[in-house]
């Protein structure tokens, strides 16, 4: 097993359990990268970093007509949302696999090397080399598809104590805001002929970042209006 896999595990094994009840706190703006998913039916959907399933019960239940796939390098947290998913009767809906998202092989673990939409939820900040997982993330977006990101943002519009405060709270659980994260997702969009946008929300607290591939479909169940982007924009 990987180091990076033992420290998951490990800063798992526990908070697993009371993992969802928790973070609904303070994991803010799942739900509306969820919704800008917006797969045609039939397509699929990808959440790299799934944790305890949460965000894909959501989606299979928001998009009936997806199939839906997670990875995730804990085996304790894919224990939980294999457990989760099946209490929800999605067995049939969502496949699992545990694999690293900074190398991994679509093919092997999902037998499909793309998929229509990919979510990359509060996980980036917590993957040391996430450069390299943000280019595996968009390597692996369908033509026509999208990639959808939530996670902590630079907390730049907050009050000078209040984000030393929470930067220190993050650092306790190994979390790192990517503060290069408007930039570089626009550097890799770029070289894929891609859109990227990326938004500061409430104060900088989260990122919500999106790429656009070109010819972009958008199906039934989006959110509605189309994702606001009220924030400040991280991308130039
Ligand atoms: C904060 S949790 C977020 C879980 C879920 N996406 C959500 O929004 O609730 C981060 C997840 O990323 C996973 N993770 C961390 N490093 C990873 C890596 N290198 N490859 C795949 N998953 C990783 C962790 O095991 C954990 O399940």
């Amino acid at each position: 097993m990987s180091d990076a896999a033992l420290l998951m595990d490990r800063m798992y094994r526990r908070q697993r359990h009371i993992y969802d009840a928790t973070r609904k706190f303070y994991l803010l703006g799942r739900d509306g990268a969820i919704a800008a998913l917006a797969p045609l039916p039939g397509e699929t959907v990808l959440e790299i970093g799934c944790g305890t399933g949460r965000n894909l019960i959501a989606v299979a239940r928001r998009f009936p007509n997806a199939a839906v796939y997670g990875l995730d390098i804990s085996s304790e947290m894919l224990a939980t949302a294999r457990a989760a998913i099946r209490r929800a009767g999605l067995d049939g809906r969502v496949t699992l696999a545990q694999g690293d998202a900074s190398d991994f092989d679509p093919q092997a673990l999902f037998e499909r090397a793309a998929f229509d939409r990919v979510l990359v939820s509060y996980a980036l900040s917590m993957i040391p080399p996430w450069r390299e997982a943000l280019a595996q993330a968009i390597d692996v977006v369908a033509e026509g598809g999208a990639l959808e990101i939530v996670d902590f943002g630079d907390q730049a519009g907050l009050p000078r104590l209040l984000r030393a405060g929470l930067r220190r709270w993050l650092a306790a659980f190994d979390v790192t805001p990517r503060d290069a994260l408007g930039d570089e997702l626009a550097a890799l969009a770029r070289r894929r002929g891609a859109r990227a946008q990326a938004y500061a929300l409430y104060g900088g607290y989260a990122t919500r970042a999106t790429v656009d591939t070109p010819g972009r479909r958008i199906g039934p169940g989006a959110a509605d209006p189309a994702p606001a982007w009220t924030g400040r924009s991280l991308t130039t």
